[in-house]
């Protein structure tokens, strides 16, 4: 057993295991979702539940399957295909906080998988200009 410092976020997030249930919760919400379920072009949400897991487990350091098999991520490129509304980020963030719920990683860790989703999600609205990731995010309307 390594000691945590060695240790990648992946690692210490808790592996495969992990983002295997971050994303698993999440796609149940988006099953359930008609905002977000008419966007999926695939009737079937596994091949694109892989995606998104292989793409977050690379991005915590673990195995880079994503790069392998996609090429790289170019999220915001591979998301013009969709409209993505502030609705659509809100309800999508709304699922994957439940994914993130259900792994119940240790605070520090949380907190930065949560940040990491919010700002990654705010980059990718493309039916207005983008705010750049990294840039504060705006606090959002009481009524939004
Ligand atoms: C903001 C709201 C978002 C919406 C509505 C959305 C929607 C979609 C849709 C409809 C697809 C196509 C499904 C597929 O066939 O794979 C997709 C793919 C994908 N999304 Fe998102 N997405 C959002 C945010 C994000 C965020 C924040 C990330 C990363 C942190 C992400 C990562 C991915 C990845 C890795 C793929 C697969 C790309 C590929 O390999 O082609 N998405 N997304």
């Amino acid at each position: 057993m390594q000691n945590s410092a060695n240790q990648t976020p992946y690692e210490r997030m808790g592996g495969a295991e992990t983002f295997r249930t971050i994303v698993h919760v999440f796609y149940q919400g988006v099953a359930a979702d008609p905002l977000l379920k008419a966007m999926y072009p695939e009737e079937d949400l596994g091949p694109a539940e892989e995606r998104l897991r292989m793409f977050l487990e690379q991005y915590w350091g673990g195995p880079t399957t994503f790069s392998e098999r996609r090429g790289h991520p170019r999220l915001r490129m591979r998301h013009m295909p969709f409209q993505i509304s502030p609705e659509a980020r809100d309800r999508w963030l709304h699922h994957m906080m439940a994914g993130v719920d259900a792994a119940n990683l240790e605070p520090e860790l949380d907190a930065a998988m949560r940040d990491y989703l919010q700002r990654a999600a705010y980059s990718l609205v493309n039916t207005e200009p983008a705010i750049p990731f990294g840039a504060p995010i705006p606090p959002t309307p009481p009524d939004a």
